[in-house]
């Protein structure tokens, strides 16, 4: 199975509905990026949870919704009135290294302290209806907090566990460690996904070679930056992958372009993905930054097109 990766502001239903639109079934799964538990209201009304109403996400990748905190409580309900509008699973979201996060023993900051892991697992995993979950990193600091984490999860009855190999600090840069990840899916007695840096087919098969025991994946930057990339690990071949791109990133458009959203937070938005697109090109940085500084939405979205349908634009992995 391949799972589309949560990320803030980009994997959200816009971009799951434009996928679904081109792609089909490519994704199987989508995480959601994160409801915090500390954003108030949690109500339907509430625009994290409007991104994952079943209502929203109709031709779209299926959705497993994620939850940030440690609140039990709110957990719990959040969790429950999920449940009632159909989501069957819930991801906790314990490897989210931003600092105002994990200095609040929230995300990955909460890796060091095995008894608040397991206090919150104990009281949320039997008073939810949903299963749960977990989407972790090795660590917050040192990779050898998960150590002290595998009993623990191996006493509670989790879906999967979605492991982004590196520890907090790190942010999303720097080596994977994959021996610490080869040592612990050894140990672990649940399904495991792998997630990090997933960016070619090659990447992939270099996966799989690795780590045999693991049949899903989560692929998060990879897919922004090559949204034809799940279809090519699913063995499908296109003739012409660049106006297969266009055709997704017209798609995105119009998505965006339906959104309620200010027409300035549209472009903001589009450059954002702009950000995502132009590493899988060979660009001139001239040509990127004209993008980015466009000053109108249309100037924006004619400036990518323009430059993506240029026949000569070369592809740095695949197309
Ligand atoms: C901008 C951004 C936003 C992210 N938002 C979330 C999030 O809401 N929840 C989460 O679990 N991970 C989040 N992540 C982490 C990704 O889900 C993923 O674990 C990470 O990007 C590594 O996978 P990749 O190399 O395939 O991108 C985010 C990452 C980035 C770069």
């Amino acid at each position: 199975m391949i799972y589309l990766a949560p990320m803030q502001g980009l994997t959200e239903v816009l971009f799951r509905k434009a996928h679904y639109k081109v792609f089909g079934n490519a994704i199987d799964v989508a995480v959601s990026p994160f409801v915090s538990l500390t954003h108030g209201d949690l109500s339907l009304a509430h625009k994290k949870i409007k991104d994952i109403l079943p209502e929203n996400n109709n031709n779209s990748i299926a959705v497993v919704p994620q939850i940030l905190g440690r609140e039990i409580p709110e957990f719990i309900d959040l969790a429950n009135r999920l449940y009632q509008i159909g989501y069957t699973e819930i991801n906790w979201n314990i490897g989210c290294p931003v600092s105002k996060v994990a200095h609040k023993k929230r995300g990955s900051g909460i890796l060091p302290y095995p008894a608040d892991v397991e206090n919150i697992l104990s009281k949320v995993v039997p008073n939810i209806s949903a299963s749960l979950s977990i989407k972790m990193r090795l660590g917050y600091e040192t990779p050898t907090d998960i150590d002290k984490l595998i009993p623990i999860l191996n006493n509670f009855p989790l879906k999967s566990i979605t492991i982004h190999p590196r520890i907090g600090i790190q942010m999303y840069d720097g080596e994977l460690d994959l021996d610490t990840f080869a040592n612990s899916i050894a140990k672990l007695n649940h399904h495991i996904i792998f997630n990090g840096d997933i960016k070619t087919l090659h990447h992939y098969k270099h996966i799989c070679r690795m780590f045999p025991s693991i049949s899903d994946v989560m692929i998060g930057r990879g897919i922004l930056a090559n949204p034809l990339l799940a279809s090519e690990i699913k063995g499908h071949t296109f003739e012409n992958k660049q106006s297969v791109y266009l055709d997704f990133v017209r798609s995105l458009f119009e998505e965006i372009e339906h959104n309620p959203m200010p027409e300035i937070s549209k472009m903001r938005k589009t450059k954002e993905y702009w950000q995502y697109f132009s590493q899988h090109f060979i660009l001139d940085n001239s040509d990127i930054r004209k993008v980015l500084l466009s000053e109108t939405l249309a100037e924006t979205q004619n400036n990518i097109l323009t430059l993506l349908s240029d026949p000569t634009v070369g592809a740095l992995h695949s197309l």
